[in-house]
């Protein structure tokens, strides 16, 4: 299974901290929130990682991550992604590098407490469709949020619901079979103009082949102000499953 990261779009709601660098580029506690995701694949065997990136930032993550050996990634492949046309978008230029195995996708934003190895592997042993990891969060707004039917499958997913029917937040960490790219070529952009990762998961519903477990351990985006706080408190004070990764890469001492 490969991994693949995105880290395009502008980081508008950062401003003006993504003035002058790419969002997945500042701090989180001790280390750029790049390294978080790259860490989650890690953990969960994957060493064969794409970046999808943009922006005019873009040669930093060169800069910052080079070829990816000193943080114990195998194969570290970049994507450029002009604009900002959504998650499934960026996710489209990374057809080639899936080269038909499924795919562990998770945005460059997330920063999770825990470890998804058991995840990576029921979805290995998944003979094909989708697989979504849910949280319950206590800002469902906010978020793509999951209806649970009474046999516990998803019913529907609906992106930044006013009125949510749940409060189990959809995380940005998804497995794929390479349907996923297919279905990327249908969408149409929604009321944002992007291609949303939404309606990739909902054709998955529709066509009866989407799993999904509650994470364990905490989850938090880091996209604004608020949550890039809470994510940087809640490394800090421990518990994050990130440690292998050495924070000091690059460092003199
Ligand atoms: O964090 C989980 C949530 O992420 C999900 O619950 C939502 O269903 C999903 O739509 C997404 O919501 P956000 O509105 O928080 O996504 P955002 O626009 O902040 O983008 C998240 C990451 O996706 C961002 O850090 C980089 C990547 N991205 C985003 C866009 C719009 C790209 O690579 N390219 C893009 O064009």
């Amino acid at each position: 299974m490969k991994g693949i990261i995105l880290a395009g779009g502008l980081g508008s709601r950062l401003r003006p901290l993504t003035l002058v660098t790419n969002k997945h580029l500042l701090p989180v506690y001790d280390r750029p929130m790049i390294y978080y995701p790259i860490q989650c694949l890690l953990n969960a065997g994957i060493d064969e990682v794409m970046i999808v990136t943009g922006g005019e930032h873009a040669g930093d993550f060169l800069k910052l991550l080079k070829n990816g050996k000193d943080l114990g990634v195998k194969h570290l492949a970049y994507a450029y992604q002009e604009g900002e046309g959504g998650i499934a978008d960026a996710l489209k230029l990374a057809e080639d590098f899936a080269d038909g195995e499924k795919i562990c996708v998770v945005l460059g934003d997330n920063v999770i407490e825990g470890n998804i190895r058991q995840a990576a592997d029921d979805f290995r042993a998944q003979a094909s469709g989708a697989k979504l990891l849910l949280k319950e969060v206590p800002d469902p707004h906010r978020f793509g949020v999951a209806e649970v039917g009474g046999d516990g499958t998803i019913a529907s997913i609906v992106e930044k619901p006013k009125d949510p029917k749940s409060n189990l937040a959809v995380t940005g960490i998804y497995f794929y079979d390479n349907d996923a790219f297919s279905i990327c070529q249908t969408l149409k952009p929604s009321d944002r103009g992007e291609l949303e990762i939404t309606d990739v998961n909902n054709e998955y519903i529709r066509r009866g082949n989407l799993t999904s477990e509650v994470l364990e351990g905490w989850w938090t985006d880091a996209g604004t102000h608020e949550s890039l706080y809470r994510a940087t408190k809640l490394v800090a004070e421990g518990g994050a499953n990130h440690m292998s990764l050495p924070a000091k890469v690059g460092a003199s001492s």
